[in-house]
């Protein structure tokens, strides 16, 4: 036991001081005790040979170390190339889900419509258009990619300056289906206003926009009362 103890300790002391060029005195009497050992030895992979016969060299634990630095960088190269993949992934995940936009009918004094067929309201004040979904010409949003969309519409209007009566119909479209709509045709009151809010699947190309019924009309919009907005609540795989 006692000289396997010595045996061990002169090891490490003999591996410690590879890159010491000055050692103490306790170093030296074990790295000398480990020289002049000539039992056997518990060495395990160890050459101890050399180790023993040149103990000031690094050169004995060369090809362990050696075998060790080839695994640290196989698995260096392994995590970096996970780790690039997982970035990757990471950023294609946050780009496709920033899609949202806002927009409003840009005011006017006057009324927009009454048209002979139904026309999708160009909401052309755009605040947000993140992900390029939407095209304020059009009035319409194009799902960039699957998922589950918000939208959201507020209507307003007033009587106008001589019909006297507030009438108008809107409707959330998704693709020539109407999904959702709003409408007044009251003589007592002199405004109204109103707001439909829905969640949407879509897939990739699906459009939708809010339509002004034909023979409607909104009128006096003065301070982006009227606005339609939406965004990706999360992506879908393709449906
Ligand atoms: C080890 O051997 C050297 C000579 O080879 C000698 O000078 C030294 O005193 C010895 N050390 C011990 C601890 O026996
Ligand atoms: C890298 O990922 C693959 C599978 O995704 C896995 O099998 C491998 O162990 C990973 N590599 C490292 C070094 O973690
Ligand atoms: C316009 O919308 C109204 C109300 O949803 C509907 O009854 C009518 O068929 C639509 N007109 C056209 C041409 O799609
Ligand atoms: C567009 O909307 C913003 C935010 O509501 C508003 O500050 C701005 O005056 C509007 N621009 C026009 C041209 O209406």
């Amino acid at each position: 036991m006692k000289t396997a103890a010595v045996a061990v300790l002169g090891l490490l002391g003999a591996l410690c001081l590879c890159s010491r060029t000055e050692a103490t005195t306790a170093w030296d009497v074990l790295r000398n005790s480990a020289a002049n050992f000539t039992g056997i030895l518990p060495c395990g992979g160890w050459n101890c040979d050399c180790e023993f016969r040149n103990p000031k060299g690094c050169c004995c634990v060369a090809s362990q170390l050696s075998q060790l630095e080839e695994a640290t960088f196989m698995r260096m190269v392994g995590l970096w190339t996970n780790l690039t993949g997982l970035t990757g992934q990471i950023d294609e995940i946050i780009d496709g889900r920033n899609i949202a936009f806002t927009a409003t009918l840009t005011p006017t004094p006057g009324c927009f419509g009454p048209f002979t067929r139904n026309v999708s309201i160009p909401y052309q004040n755009i605040t947000l258009n993140q992900g390029y979904g939407y095209n304020g010409a059009l009035g319409a949003f194009t799902a960039p990619r699957p998922g589950v969309y918000s939208f959201s519409y507020t209507v307003y209007s007033n009587m106008g300056p001589a019909r006297e009566r507030i009438y108008y119909k809107t409707q959330l479209v998704k693709d020539g289906q109407v999904i959702a709509s709003s409408w007044e045709d009251n003589r007592e009151d002199s405004e109204d206003s109103s707001t439909q809010s829905v969640l949407l699947p879509l897939r990739q190309g699906n459009q939708v926009y809010v339509e002004l019924v034909s023979g409607r009309y909104l009128c006096a919009d003065t301070q982006n009362y009227n606005t339609f907005s939406g965004y990706l609540v999360y992506p879908l795989l393709e449906m």
